[in-house]
């Protein structure tokens, strides 16, 4: 029986035989009997099968000898390399250095494995790539047969996305630790995952490592259930929120923006938090909400005065005007009284003295009111269907005895078809004492004589119904005309004027929906016409 432990059949390896029997490969295929020639044939199809499949192997697959040249090769080598005939491995790897042979070299006689070798490649038809190499040395029973199977894979896009993995990583991790704001992921159990350096220095208690540790270490039990609410919210709706947060180390403010990190399939791994320091901006908003409200109380207070100014200027002629009622009273008093002491009173007569006394009341009543509602505040319009001419008559109530006193005649001209408008009546009143005082300085300050102020109401259009103040005062100077409604711009001396009465005007009178128009004829005068939306 000849036998023995290593042959070659058909190029495939046998590991023990014995004419008429084969054993292949490792010990636990079990022993396949057959005769020599359907053993060959065995192999032959074996091989094919394993040939193939090698072909179709994306990686370079190439055995090659003691002097580095290629024994075998797959479909993928030759098709990625060519010229290769005669040529050693190394040389058409362009191994320049020699590093890869001298690692070859070693594996000869040997089983042992080179992993992970890199190598830079270029070629006109390939352009820039990048092999990882590994080899395994194959032993013979003869010595100088001895075979490297080398495995060339073509890593060069992988390389590529390591690379710009790195290159995003860096960029990202500049970006994360250059800003100004605190940056950290955390966990579904408010665990640190990172942490960048600005939270780290805000965070002192934060030190060594900051994976593992855990929001509770370093904050206040309430602060910590704060946090992990809001944790718990952002995990379960998957949308990101944002809150103010005061540092109760420092004092200061910050915004935090919460947002989900989610995986390709949606679901929620961490949760990156952003933390903005506002304490600046907090304080600038406090001192700006402060000026804000110093200003308004200012600003009542100006209002406030602007219509003290108005009505001290009226009290001399409310002292007249309620002077003359005072004395009819006076003297129908004395009269009755002298009837009575004298035992002659006409019993007759009393009830039409009487009624005169009390026409002199009421009359003295409506003054009275009229300065009450004058002095109200401002707030809180009651807007009512009226008649503007009722206003203009009102309105000189109170100011009509002054015009008369400081000898400036008047020309009221009121259609007296009006329609009725939607406002409040006592702002109504207020803005034309305001054109009237105005009307009337500007004619005392321009004219000895010849002064004159005329009132007008009318419909403006079937939609509109207006009232126009004018006088015969120098005019408004085009440069200031812009100006005038300005609050707080006067030209009068400080302390006469405060320079509200046609702001607050204006206000009212956009309030109503309506608008003021100018015409000013310079040393002619001026005329103002307020224009008001009639009541639908
Ligand atoms: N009829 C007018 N003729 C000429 N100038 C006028 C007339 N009405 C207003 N002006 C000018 O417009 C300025 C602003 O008027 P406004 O009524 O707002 O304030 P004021 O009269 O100066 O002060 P206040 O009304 O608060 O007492 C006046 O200072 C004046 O220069
Ligand atoms: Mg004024």
């Amino acid at each position: 029986m000849v036998s023995g432990q290593w042959a070659v059949v058909g190029g495939l390896e046998v590991r023990e035989w014995r004419i008429g029997e084969w054993r292949i490969g490792e010990k636990n295929w079990g022993m396949k009997t057959v005769n020599v020639d359907d053993a060959i044939e065995i192999c032959r199809r074996e091989k094919r099968f394993l040939e193939n499949i090698i072909d179709m192997v994306p990686e370079s697959l190439v055995v090659v000898n003691k002097d580095l040249r290629i024994k075998k090769a797959n479909r993928t080598f030759y098709e990625t390399f060519q010229n290769v005939t005669g040529r050693s491995l190394c040389d058409i790897l362009q191994d320049k250095e020699g590093k890869l042979a001298c690692e070859l070299t070693r594996l000869f006689g040997t089983e042992d494995m080179l992993e992970k070798f890199e190598l830079h490649y270029w070629s006109e038809k390939l352009g820039d790539l990048t092999f990882e190499i590994t080899a395994r040395g194959i032993i013979h029973a003869d010595a100088e047969e001895a075979e490297v199977l080398v495995v060339a894979r073509d890593r060069t896009e992988r390389k590529m996305a390591e690379e710009a993995l790195l290159e995003s990583e860096e960029k990202y991790s500049s970006l994360v630790e250059s800003t100004e704001d605190s940056i950290y992921l955390v966990d579904r159990n408010c665990g640190y995952l990172f942490a960048n350096k600005k939270y780290l220095s805000r965070v002192p208690l934060l030190t060594g490592k900051v994976k593992g540790r855990k929001y509770s270490e370093v904050h206040s039990k309430e602060e910590t259930k704060r946090f992990a609410d809001k944790v718990k919210e952002v995990f379960e709706t998957g949308k990101s929120l944002f809150y103010e947060y005061r540092n109760p180390r420092d004092g200061r403010y910050f915004v935090r923006t919460l947002s989900p990190v989610k995986e390709p399939g949606g679901i929620i791994t961490a949760l990156t938090v952003i933390s903005k320091d506002i304490t600046n901006r907090k304080l600038s908003e406090e001192k700006l909400e402060k000026a804000y409200q110093d200003m308004k109380a200012t600003t009542a207070q100006l209002v406030h005065n602007e219509k003290m100014s108005a009505l001290g200027e009226l009290t001399a002629s409310v002292a007249h005007e309620l002077n003359q009622p005072l004395n009819n009273i006076k003297i129908s008093s004395q009269s009755l009284l002298r009837d009575i002491n004298k035992n002659r009173l006409d019993i007759n007569a009393l009830p039409q003295d009487l009624k005169e006394v009390v026409e002199q009341v009421n009359k003295m009543a409506g003054i009275v009111d009229h300065m009450r509602i004058f002095t109200r505040r401002l707030e809180g319009m009651n807007m009512e269907e009226i008649d503007i001419n009722e206003s203009i008559t009102n309105m000189f109530v109170l100011i009509g005895s002054q015009l008369r006193s400081h000898n400036i005649p008047l020309c009221q001209e009121l259609a007296p078809d009006l329609r009725k408008i939607l406002g409040d009546s006592i702002g109504l009143e207020q803005v034309l004492t305001n054109l009237m005082i105005n009307a009337r300085g500007a004619v005392e300050d321009f004219r000895e004589t010849g002064r004159i102020i005329e009132i007008r109401s009318f419909m403006n259009n079937e939609n509109e119904v207006a009232v126009s103040i004018k006088d015969n005062g120098g005019g408004i100077p085009s440069h200031i005309r812009d100006r005038i409604f300005e609050p707080f711009f006067t030209t009068k001396p400080p302390g006469q004027g405060t320079g509200l009465g046609l702001g607050v005007s204006l206000k009212i009178i956009e309030e109503h929906n309506g608008r003021i128009e100018l015409e000013v004829e310079e040393g002619k005068g001026s005329m103002f016409t307020i224009i008001l939306p009639i009541a639908e």
